[in-house]
């Protein structure tokens, strides 16, 4: 069970930056409040981030993302970008941070119909991508 815990913030974080420098179209970010507001699942509930969580999850999201999504878009597939139109219209939507937490642990093909974990970093496949192993 505690397992589970250690990696919530870390990965709730990266979730919420992705939305963000996707939202800010990549790095000119301009913290005020209203940018810091976010979707936080479908019923359209928001939470606001501090600037702590945003300047984290961009080190990570840095770290660990951008080799494949430098700028929102997504290097091998260029038709997946991290846009927020995009990802609402994903199966199921991923443009709120209880999607992308979701898609964090069991990332799905874009029409949801396959489990992708083996080609796309996640808490699930972190022995292939140790940098998604945070314990
Ligand atoms: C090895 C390259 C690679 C890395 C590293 C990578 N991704 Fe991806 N990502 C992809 C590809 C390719 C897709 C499109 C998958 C598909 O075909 O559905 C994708 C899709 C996504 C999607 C779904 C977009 C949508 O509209 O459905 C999200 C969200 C996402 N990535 C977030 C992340 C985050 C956050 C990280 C860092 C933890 C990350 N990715 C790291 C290659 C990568």
């Amino acid at each position: 069970m505690h397992k589970k815990i250690y990696w919530l913030p870390l990965v709730t974080v990266l979730a919420v930056t992705t939305f963000v420098i996707t939202m800010q179209n990549a790095y000119a970010i301009d913290l005020d409040e209203a940018t810091m507001t976010v979707p936080l699942d479908q019923s359209g509930q928001t939470t606001t981030l501090t600037p702590e969580q945003v300047k984290r999850g961009k080190r990570l999201f840095n770290n660990t993302c951008s080799q494949c999504h430098n700028g929102g878009i997504t290097k091998t597939n260029p038709n997946i970008g991290l846009d927020p139109e995009g990802l609402s219209l994903a199966t199921p939507p991923r443009d709120n941070i209880e999607a992308l937490i979701d898609y964090m642990k069991n990332p799905t093909s874009y029409d949801g119909a396959e489990e992708i974990a083996e080609l796309h970093p996640s808490i699930k496949s972190a022995e292939i991508f140790p940098k998604m192993d945070h314990r």
